[in-house]
């Protein structure tokens, strides 16, 4: 089969660990150049850049850090020519009930899963709506779209995602630009990890495939969903969690 993603350049966020790390090593795979950001773990980064090799770039850059995504895509676009391809990955949770959810607690994480996904965007955008094309797949959760038992705050930010996901894809389309948002069941690790056990038997149980996914299942959809081949697809939240 042709590669998915020959020629392309992608900026992934939050790319060294977890469901981004395969993302990035999927896309590489399937012909793309990939850069990505990270929050603070170096071994994680360094691992991932020696599997990239040259195809690879890396930047301990925050998603609400705009003067650093800013640099670090003149250094992409230096490096491998205009950005084709953002995916807004990063992102963070905390296992707490409402009661015990502080104010900092709330805006931590929808600062880094809903401020952060809307900055990057306007960055990479500007440069897209130029050139008159480009993909957005925003990470979103299964938990921002069923009555799940997760932590408040991670829902509320996921559900977020969602409403940017429909209204960007409205605005940017004139320009030639698809934006979508790929929500996951819950996953092998990352996130998902420490789950009260009777969490993850309540989503076993309810999950058609009865298991959990992997992040390399659902990095090959996402390679599918940001590639040519799916041209014709935007605005929509595409839901990827073995059938709860
Ligand atoms: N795992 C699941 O079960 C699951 C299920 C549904 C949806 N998702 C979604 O999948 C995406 C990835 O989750 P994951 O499970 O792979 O998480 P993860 O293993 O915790 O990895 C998160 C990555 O984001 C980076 N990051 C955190 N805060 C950042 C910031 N402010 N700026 C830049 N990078 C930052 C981390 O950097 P460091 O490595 O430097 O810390 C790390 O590389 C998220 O959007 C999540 O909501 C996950």
């Amino acid at each position: 089969m042709t590669p998915l993603l020959t020629g392309k350049v992608a900026l992934v966020t939050g790319g060294a660990r977890g469901l981004g790390r395969a993302i990035c090593r999927t896309f590489r795979a399937e012909g793309a150049r990939v850069a990505f950001t990270y929050a603070r773990n170096e071994d994680a980064k360094n691992e991932l850049l020696r599997d990239l090799g040259a195809d690879g770039l890396a930047a301990r850059v925050g998603v609400c850090d705009v003067p650093g995504t800013e640099a670090f895509l003149r250094s992409i676009e230096d490096a491998f020519g205009p950005l084709d391809i953002l995916v807004n990955n990063a992102a963070i949770t905390q296992n707490l009930p409402l009661a015990l959810l502080e104010e900092d607690d709330w805006d931590r994480v929808m600062d880094t899963n809903v401020k952060g996904t809307f900055l990057t965007s306007r960055v990479v955008l500007r440069g897209m709506m130029r050139r008159r094309k480009g993909v957005i797949l925003n990470v979103g959760s299964l938990a921002g779209e069923r009555a799940i038992e997760a932590p408040i705050h991670y829902c509320t930010s996921k559900a977020a995602i969602r409403g940017f996901t429909e209204a960007l894809a409205k605005e940017v389309a004139r320009h030639g630009i698809r934006v979508l948002d790929l929500a996951p069941g819950l996953l092998e690790d990352g996130l998902g990890r420490n789950l009260p056990e009777h969490r993850l038997a309540e989503y076993l149980k309810h999950c058609a495939l009865g298991r959990v996914g992997t992040f390399e299942e659902i990095a090959r959809l996402a390679a599918f969903l940001v590639s040519e081949r799916n041209a014709y697809m935007s605005g929509a939240t595409i839901v990827a969690d073995g059938g709860v």
